[in-house]
């Protein structure tokens, strides 16, 4: 099998470098500007193209690694004489094989979504880490089971989903990342009323996010829950509830310990969190009449 790639960014040179490191040829680059789609050939040792179409003519596989918002039209500027019998593939993690290619179906061509779990934060390093990265596949083709496959062999990890599931898993993902910085500086901001810097803050609060994580990592959420929550400790709560400067913050701790109130359930089946669960309620509706 021979891969192409259109759009020589982060994520195309970082893929190419780890494909070629396992040994699968890839024809090579085309890409917006000319030098992109030069300099990631020579990263590779593969050969720049003036088209995409002469790109797609040489490749079994093509993944089109331009921002999302161009997938879809990149997809259907490609000549569909070209296509049938070839791998299309994207990695967007939140778009789905149909939204992003619309149409494959009827053109003979397959298309994947081939979405690593990783940052991708350097065109020339970031392949190294590759091999410990997550993959997460989807698509309406018979090579799921070989992109798998091919994954694994090159030292990564892979999961097939459906494309119903798209959606669903990409809100997952930004949960474990992205929304764990909303809560982590809403800590920040609140100790910065307190008196911290910015600065000390953080220093403050490091220990007890790294060895949190540890042990999330190393068990579940479930065995890595303390605090007041997790003690049914319902005067604390209060107290809590009672010291947020707005109503906003006051939903944030009451949602998320609503979550928790199932995680200490898990933990301690014996204890009645019912008086816990009716004050977050109360917390949550405090502007309700
Ligand atoms: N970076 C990550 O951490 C990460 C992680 C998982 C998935 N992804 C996904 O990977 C895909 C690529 O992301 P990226 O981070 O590699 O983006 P990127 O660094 O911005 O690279 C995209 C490249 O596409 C080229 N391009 C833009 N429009 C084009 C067009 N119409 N035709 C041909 N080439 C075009 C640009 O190259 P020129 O220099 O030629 O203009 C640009 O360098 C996205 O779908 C993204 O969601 C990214």
């Amino acid at each position: 099998m021979k891969i192409g790639f259109i759009g020589a960014g982060k994520v195309g040179f970082s893929l190419g470098k780890f494909f070629t490191q396992g040994g699968i040829r890839l024809t090579g680059y085309y890409s917006r500007r000319p030098e992109s789609a030069r300099e990631a050939a020579s990263f590779t040792g593969a050969k720049a193209y003036d088209s995409p179409d002469d790109l797609v003519k040489e490749s079994d596989a093509i993944f089109l690694t331009v921002p999302d918002g161009s997938i879809s039209s990149v997809y259907l500027s490609l000549e569909k004489s070209l296509i049938p019998g070839k791998m299309i593939c994207h990695c967007s993690g939140s778009m789905t094989v149909a939204e992003a290619f619309p149409g494959i179906s009827q053109t003979g061509a397959y298309g994947y979504s081939i979405h690593p779990l990783f940052p991708v934060s350097n065109r020339l390093t970031s392949y190294r880490e590759l091999p410990g990265a997550f993959f997460c596949l989807e698509g309406n083709g018979p090579h799921l089971s070989m992109w798998q496959e091919l994954l694994e062999s090159l030292g990564a990890s892979a999961q097939i989903i459906s494309g119903e599931s798209k959606v669903r898993y990409h809100a997952a993902c930004a949960i474990s990342s992205n929304l764990v910085c909303g809560l982590v500086q809403e800590s920040l901001d609140l100790l910065e009323t307190c008196g911290f810097s910015r600065e000390t803050a953080l220093r403050a609060i490091t220990p007890l996010l790294r060895s949190n994580l540890e042990h999330i990592i190393e068990s579940d959420p479930v065995s890595a829950l303390t605090g007041p929550v997790e003690r049914c400790d319902v005067r604390t709560v209060e107290k809590h509830l009672a010291c947020f400067p707005s109503q906003e913050e006051r939903d944030l701790y009451s949602a998320v310990s609503r979550k928790l109130v199932e995680l200490a359930s898990l933990k301690h089946p014996e204890r009645d969190y019912r008086s816990l669960k009716d004050v977050l309620r109360k917390g949550e509706n405090k502007n309700e009449p």
